[in-house]
């Protein structure tokens, strides 16, 4: 099989070499950005008399024919195929004879490979972006569904103030937010069109770059032929949203596997999104989650190991770029199954607001109400805080219940112990951005308009 480079070789390619050198195991899944780039380079050769209107008709048709092959699953590679954009460039001379050897003029697999790539990332980070935003539409359901059920807020973990379920909910969704529009940022980055950089340095034939990047739909071609080709700050770009966007699953992962225990009892899960124990019968374990919190490992692992073999690249193209593609790929691949069972897992889990509402029913999460109290009647906030403290001291080392201790106290009395009934504190929630139904309420509304204008975002 002649190489791509017999002409200057007079030796074959060690066995080793192309173990270690073969992208195609991976990077045939860009065929469709490869045949959509070859096509717009064809098209241009021949606007700009390159190529005749025939031979460019004729390539245009071998890549049809290379399309189907490779779609139905009957193309056949051959041992020389390196990469993706050997084995096209291979059959379509196979099959347009001197038409098809007039196909590379002027390219290079350095402009075309970040072509492919950037194509590829394009579709991908919208698509994810609508996963998002289907998994963030669920959350609201889920929150509006949540009505007034409340649960303790946390702060180190310790009861700290009863929140709204809904407003728990939705705090998961405004981080969700800024992912969307952190894939849309790097969306809008990455929307160049390498192509026509060639090797490094652009051409001594008359390329028109600016054509084949509006031909491609990208919104701009290149300004710099090196770093057309020595750009992968895209891929690097998508794997740290793709990391943060992971890390905000594993929270809400770790969330539910927390709410899931015997010990907080907050959800039950739906037998379609848990898992049973080969050995214990009574169990029945939230993998889901725990997959969630564990994948944004691997997640975080592609960044930092790409970011590694960025570091310290000479300009302009180098092989190790070529690393490129397994993380990408593997992080689109993690996040997308990641959310749609994290979303279906949300979708169907049962909340046991009887149990929230037990658990955050203890009257010392209204503490800062007492004191707040206080502070209403004119006492400095510090000295009511003291006076709040001593009593909950009082009441934990058992001189009678918080109820009892605030109700006898002159500066309080029955007025402030009104305010540890049940349900109380966090109707009382009420500052803009707050906890309680008031601004939920607002908030639900604002999410809502979040959504919708991050789906037209996501569509323009
Ligand atoms: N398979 C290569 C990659 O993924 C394509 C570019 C190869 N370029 C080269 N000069 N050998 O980066």
């Amino acid at each position: 099989m002649a190489t791509l480079w017999h002409g200057r070789f007079e030796g074959g390619s060690a066995e080793a070499l192309q173990a270690l050198n073969d992208s195609l195991g991976f990077d045939r899944r860009m065929f469709r950005e490869d045949l959509a780039g070859s096509r717009a380079h064809v098209r241009m050769l021949a606007r700009v008399g390159l190529m005749s209107v025939v031979d460019s008709e004729a390539v245009l048709v071998a890549l049809d024919t290379v399309e189907v092959e490779m779609s139905d699953g009957s193309f056949a590679f051959a041992v020389g195929d390196e990469d993706i954009h050997t084995a096209v460039e291979r059959r379509v001379t196979e099959l347009a004879g001197d038409a098809g050897a007039r196909l590379h003029t002027g390219r290079s697999r350095n402009d075309q490979v970040a072509t492919d790539l950037r194509l590829w990332t394009l579709r991908e980070l919208g698509e994810v972006a609508e996963l998002v935003t289907a998994f963030q539409g669920t959350l609201a359901s889920r929150a509006d569904g949540a009505a007034e059920a409340y649960l303790p807020g946390y702060t180190h973990l310790q009861q700290a103030q009863p929140v709204l379920l809904a407003h728990h909910l939705l705090a998961h969704g405004w981080a969700l937010a800024r992912d969307v529009d952190r894939l849309l940022d790097a969306r809008t980055r990455a929307d160049v069109s390498p192509l026509g950089a060639g090797a490094l340095a652009g051409s001594s034939l008359p390329l028109d770059p600016d054509s084949v990047a509006a031909d491609l739909g990208f919104a701009a071609r290149f300004e710099n032929s090196m770093d057309a080709v020595g750009d992968r700050d895209f891929v690097a770009e998508s794997l740290f949203v793709l990391a943060l966007l992971g890390v905000h699953l594993s929270r809400i992962g770790e969330e539910l596997v927390l709410w899931s225990s015997e010990e907080f009892g907050f959800v039950h899960l739906d037998d379609a999104f848990s898992t049973g124990s080969s050995m214990l019968p009574q169990k029945k374990n939230p993998d889901v989650a725990e997959l969630a919190r564990g994948k944004a490992g691997r997640l975080i692992g592609h960044l930092t190991g790409f970011m590694a073999t960025l570091k310290g690249l000479p300009m302009a193209y180098n092989k190790d770029l070529q690393e490129d593609k397994e993380p990408l790929f593997d992080a689109f691949d993690t996040i997308r199954l990641t959310l749609s069972a994290l979303d279906g897992m949300v979708a169907t889990l049962e909340f046991r607001t009887d149990r929230m509402a037990d658990a955050a029913d203890s009257p010392y999460a209204a503490a800062v109400d007492l004191a707040e109290y206080l502070v209403v009647g004119g006492t400095p906030f510090r000295d009511a805080h003291a006076v709040v403290g001593a009593l909950v001291r009082a009441a934990l080392a058992g001189e009678g219940s918080l109820v009892d201790l605030v109700t006898a106290d002159e500066r309080l009395g029955p007025d402030a112990a009104a305010l540890l009934a049940r349900g109380a504190p966090v109707l009382r929630r009420t500052t803009p951005g707050g906890a309680g139904p008031g601004p939920v309420a607002v908030q639900r509304i604002r999410f809502a308009d979040r959504l919708a204008a991050q789906s037209k975002r996501i569509a323009g």
